[in-house]
């Protein structure tokens, strides 16, 4: 039986340009910036071509830094720590924990009803912040897949001289992630959730703040001159101040060329098709006894392929096991990293928790390789399961 992925949303099957990528350059591995053979100076090529690469993916303006980090968690971090003194963040309590936790001096907003809540939250927000402020954002939700106001965001946030970072990782796999249309100063995502699982992340956008924080590694790479005395030292501005030691090769390279490959791929026919299958998803779900989908806005608003269910009676991580064992179908059970939102979204379901005893839901999400008969064979074991009472 063919294995039906449908947890793109946690990390997507790595596609044949990130694989030729990564087999193209291991006959050529060496090390990147530090040599003068011939093997160096491939890595090197190839390293830098792959940041170009995803400089064109993400609209890159001439002052903005593409940084290689390991992942949106990462990412998210290194912008956190070269945040100005006394910035404010300003976040949603929705957020996935790596757009939650890092920042230092947060102002945290609870769930918007709706997007122009949304929008309205922020201004609020913003009008109460002394001092240089960020507006930290996600473009799509991990948990029920909506997207959300990023370009309004952004707008009202530079009125008030606030700064904007969006966590991507969800957005950028589905929809054309450009910092100019989002309208956006930093952009974060991971290479295992767009088709390049080789440990590669990204944080894009304005290079002043990344130029005057202290490196996120210190180290080789990242220091221009080293003195004798302990702290003399001067570090390099640029992307290698935050890629202290032996950057990721492989995982840059096979970054870059799904970065390639998408922006030269026709997208809109891509999220068209994802949209079909989420309506043939969501229609199957109304024949499922008791299942709820959950959404953080009320009403209906744009969304990726991403779809979480509360499901009375049952245990979400029981039914995800069987779903695997029995049925060949690979989708997630519990909090996704984001528990005040999940927690908010099953308040008042009459859900079971999972057999740990935390509550939880089933999140189903789609990705390039998702076909009809993926969906349709999950709604029917979905169906299965929840008759026979698991
Ligand atoms: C919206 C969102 N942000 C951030 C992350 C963290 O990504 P990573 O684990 O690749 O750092 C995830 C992962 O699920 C996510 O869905």
């Amino acid at each position: 039986m063919r294995f039906a992925h449908l947890d793109y949303a946690a990390s997507a099957p790595c596609v044949r340009a990130a694989a030729d990528a990564v087999q193209d350059l291991i006959p050529w591995c060496g090390s990147v910036h530090r040599g003068t053979g011939i093997r160096s100076r491939t890595s090197t090529r190839a390293y830098e071509r792959a940041r170009e690469r995803v400089a064109t993916f993400v609209g890159a303006r001439p002052a903005d830094a593409v940084v290689f980090t390991r992942n949106t968690t990462d990412a998210l971090n290194l912008l956190a720590r070269a945040l100005p003194d006394g910035t404010t963040t300003i976040v949603f309590d929705t957020e996935h924990h790596a757009n939650l936790l890092p920042w230092p001096r947060q102002l945290r907003l609870p769930c918007p009803e709706t997007p122009d809540e949304a929008v309205a939250a922020v201004e609020r927000a913003l009008a109460t912040v002394r001092g240089p402020a960020l507006v930290a954002v996600t473009a799509a939700s991990n948990v029920t897949g909506e997207i959300w106001p990023v370009r309004r965001i952004a707008d009202v946030a530079h009125a008030h001289g606030a700064r904007v970072a969006v966590d991507a990782a969800q957005l950028a796999p589905h929809s054309p992630v450009l910092l100019t249309d989002l309208g956006v100063d930093y952009l974060a995502f991971s290479g295992h959730k767009l088709y390049a699982p080789f440990g590669a992340g990204v944080l894009a956008g304005r290079s002043d703040w990344l130029d005057a924080a202290p490196p996120y590694l210190s180290g080789g790479g990242a220091s221009a001159a080293v003195g004798d005395q302990p702290g003399d030292v001067t570090w390099t501005t640029g992307p290698a101040r935050h890629e202290g030691g032996t950057p990721n090769l492989l995982g840059a390279a096979a970054l870059g060329a799904v970065c390639a490959a998408l922006h030269r791929a026709d997208r809109a026919a891509l999220q068209a098709r994802e949209q079909e299958l989420l309506a043939r998803l969501r229609d199957g779900l109304t024949t499922i006894p008791g299942a709820v989908e959950v959404t953080a806005f009320r009403g209906a608003a744009p969304r990726v392929g991403i779809v979480s269910l509360a499901l009375p009676g049952h245990d979400p991580a029981r039914i995800a096991t069987h779903l695997a064992d029995r049925y060949g179908i690979g989708v997630r059970a519990g909090q996704f990293c984001a528990h005040p939102l999940t927690r908010r979204l099953i308040a008042g379901q009459a859900t079971t928790p999972c057999g740990d005893g935390t509550p939880g839901l089933l999140r189903v999400s789609f990705g390039l390789g998702t076909r009809d008969d993926d969906v349709d064979r999950l709604v029917s074991a979905l169906g299965a399961l929840i008759s026979t009472r698991s």
